[in-house]
């Protein structure tokens, strides 16, 4: 085998921000590993950590890109023009490419995998998902072999940090959003936090890895936690359960189909406290992977923040480093199509709650719609009188047709001033 190891290898950085800065103080630790090559930001004159030598910076990422002295190119500018334009010119020039960009991977993943298998380089993701974790390392070497069914995550830990904060410190929605957004892991824009989108991506993005699958952003049911109230949780937390924003990926067999589907889902969940899911807590990330072999594995740890992920980003570098020295890279696995399974055919159990007139006869006219449509209710409860009475209901496993049916009814109804949350319950802890 050619071993070409040049000590210390270039590397170029497109973007300097909290994650960017983070890496140059790592890499500054390593000068026999690493010299930094080029930096290339947005504003030249931006303030910045003394550490970071500005004679290194530009504003010119094409530089970057096709500099002879690069030997690895790092994207950490994020969204998916420029930063797609960037990696794929970085690939064509035989630099490999280690990038953090998540909606970049979860939206042009194949393409760009494939173009690097083309050139023969390197395309690594690791801090794409869950910072500090390495769970796409993990899904693609130690869990090749294993038989995965389902993996549950909490992958983002804005929308977590909010939930603990509202359910441990009675702290409002926003309070604790701001909350987020001053410790620096929420997006610049925390509506893609809020909404599910950015937990959606990761989802996506470890589908493909655990299922060599092809399975784009646009294949995943996104539901976020904005409708979330302090009611809901307070009556969770009455029933030994917690609320989590979940992402869920399942392998799904029907009617003895030789080939599995995928379902792949992100939304809040009621869960019991008993689940180890329900003990992360505050910006904290989780991964739970069930298996045939396994059984049951969790990873946890930073999903955000500097340092966090720009150690990922560094290992990352590291096992690039190592292929140029070898003249090689990473086999990349051609993805399969699946099918992706229809949310309306999934069987869940819920959490209703409805806020109603409290008068004679109400509570019949709203069973009697959950019973029409095949619903079984395993408890309801009243809370409050007059015009706050709210009537809460768990049920058994229902058909998410059948649930959109019914409260699609209910909102119909004279009785019925409002449906208000509907979330799903995950009410067994295996
Ligand atoms: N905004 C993300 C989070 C950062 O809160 O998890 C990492 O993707």
């Amino acid at each position: 085998m050619f071993n070409i190891m040049k000590n210390p290898i270039g590397i170029g950085i497109l973007g300097c921000g909290n994650v960017g800065s983070a890496l140059v103080s790592l890499l500054l630790q390593e000068p026999d590993e690493f010299f930094i090559e080029k930096i290339a930001v947005q504003r030249l004159d931006a303030k910045r950590n003394d550490y970071v030598d500005t004679s290194k910076l530009t504003s010119d990422a094409n530089s970057v890109v096709i500099d002879g002295n690069v030997d690895v190119v790092v994207e950490l500018i994020g969204g998916t023009t420029v930063a797609k334009q960037l990696v794929e010119v970085a690939l064509k020039n035989k630099k490999p490419v280690v990038t953090a960009n998540k909606e970049l991977m979860a939206k042009h993943g194949f393409e760009l995998l494939a173009l690097a298998n083309e050139c023969g380089v390197d395309l690594l993701f690791e801090a794409s998902v869950c910072g500090a974790i390495p769970i796409v390392r993990l899904l693609k070497e130690s869990l090749v072999g294993e038989e995965i069914t389902r993996i549950i995550g909490i992958l983002n830990g804005t929308t977590n940090y909010i939930l603990t904060k509202m359910s441990e410190d009675n702290l409002s929605f926003d309070e604790s959003l701001k909350l987020a957004q001053s410790l620096g892991f929420a997006e610049s824009d925390p509506t893609a936090d809020i909404s599910g989108r950015d937990a959606g991506a990761k989802a996506a993005i470890l589908t493909s890895s655990a299922f060599i699958s092809k399975v784009n952003l646009d294949s995943v049911y996104i539901e976020g936690i904005a409708d979330i109230t302090a009611q809901d949780i307070d009556f969770a937390a009455k029933n030994g359960l917690v609320i989590k924003l979940v992402s869920v990926i399942e392998k799904i067999r029907q009617n003895g189909d030789p080939d599995f589907k995928i379902s792949i889902r992100v939304h809040p969940v009621m869960i019991v406290k008993s689940h180890p899911l329900a003990s992360v807590r505050n910006s904290f990330n989780a991964v739970f992977i069930e298996g045939e072999a396994i059984g049951e594995m969790m990873l946890y740890g930073k999903g955000a923040g500097g340092l966090p992920t720009a150690s990922a980003v560094l290992g990352d570098i590291l096992d690039a480093k190592h292929n140029i020295s070898l003249r090689t890279s990473n086999r990349y696995t051609v993805p399969k199509e699946r099918s992706i399974l229809n949310l309306d055919e999934l069987t869940n159990e819920f959490y209703v709650a409805v806020d109603v007139a409290d008068e004679p006869g109400v509570l019949a006219k709203v069973a009697q719609v959950f019973g029409s449509n095949n619903i079984s209710i395993a408890s309801m409860e009243q809370n409050g009188f007059g015009h706050n009475a709210r009537l809460v209901f768990f049920t058994h496993g229902s058909k998410e047709l059948d649930m959109k049916i019914t409260v699609a009814q209910l909102s119909e109804l004279e009785v019925v001033k409002k449906v208000g949350s509907v979330i799903r319950v995950m009410a067994k802890s295996q």
